[in-house]
């Protein structure tokens, strides 16, 4: 069998769009575009690419966003002072502080300076917090878009078993909340789990984001599963040059799974399309104009 590819990228130029109509709705109803702050520390070259790539999207998206960079070498002071400072800006509905952290930071104390209702990534405790509890709040964009894709490819989650691969605070912990909200079986895997292939073979839905490249074999996956690989490693091709694969071996595991998601044009460009999707909601919220449910 030759598993079906779920193209995020597509669904994710269909968000945006979405996101694009309702964002022009949202300037003309209060009068200013939605905002979002991008604060980045540091010359880190991967962290400039992303900031970029979300600056480039909000511009697309019809919504302002407004650009903080700050020395490698700045105190936890000045940056706590900064996100206070955009705490109280009324025009800043959304803010984003780019991790990692150089290590004289306290990253969580950052974290935890953000207002929960401008923190558009969804790494606050508060928003931690309402995840687990089933509240309202932000959820981090990137298992926020791997359940987008779930359930546009399989509707109704109810009673599949999935195993997420992963427990990190940024994906493998909502990723599980969200799965468990949508009534699905869910165990939570990792490094230090026994028999590993095991346990995965066992799942309708593998969630893979454990930052191994290729980890996740062929014959570890249940004959028609879908596969979410949340993984983006890039490995040596050989003749110097390099090329990105999943946590996921996609050639083995695409003979096997009924769907999958691939490396790149996946999970990827949903988390960008969902960070815009997450501002818009901030700002409607914090603007106090009302949208229509299920719009965004
Ligand atoms: N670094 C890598 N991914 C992310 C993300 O989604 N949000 C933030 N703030 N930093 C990141």
């Amino acid at each position: 069998m030759s598993a079906a590819i779920i193209d995020g990228k597509a669904f994710a130029a269909g968000l945006r769009g979405k996101v694009a109509s309702q964002a022009a709705s949202f300037a003309r109803a209060a009068g200013r575009p939605a905002g979002l702050a991008v604060v980045i520390v540091g010359e880190d070259p991967a962290s400039h690419v992303y900031v970029r790539s979300k600056h480039k999207a909000m511009a697309e998206a019809g919504m302002k966003s407004f650009d903080h960079r700050l020395p490698a070498d700045v105190g936890q002071d000045d940056l706590v002072a900064l996100v206070q400072q955009l705490n109280a800006d009324p025009v800043v509905d959304g803010i984003l502080v780019q991790l990692p952290l150089p290590p004289q930071i306290d990253e969580q104390a950052i974290i935890a300076t953000i207002d929960p209702d401008k923190d558009v990534d969804g790494f606050h405790v508060v928003n931690a917090g309402r995840l687990a509890v089933g509240l309202h709040g932000f959820v981090p964009c990137t298992p926020l878009g791997c359940l987008m894709l779930l359930k546009e490819r399989l509707g109704d989650l109810s009673g599949l078993d999935a195993v997420v691969v992963g427990r990190s605070n940024i994906v493998g912990k909502p990723m599980a909340a969200l799965l468990t909200a949508e009534n699905c079986t869910v165990t939570i895997a990792h490094s230090r789990t026994r028999d590993l292939a095991a346990v995965v073979r066992r799942a309708d839905i593998v969630v893979a984001a454990v930052g191994r490249p290729e980890m996740i074999r062929g014959d570890w996956i249940k004959p028609g599963a879908t596969v979410i690989d949340v993984g983006i490693n890039r490995i040596d091709a050989g003749e110097g040059k390099t090329r990105l694969v999943g946590d996921a071996a996609f050639g083995e595991a695409s003979q096997v799974a009924a769907a999958i998601t691939p490396v790149p044009g996946g999970v990827g460009p949903m988390t960008i399309a969902v960070l815009l999707r997450n501002t818009l909601v901030a700002a409607h919220r914090n603007a106090g104009v009302g949208y229509e449910k299920g719009a965004l």
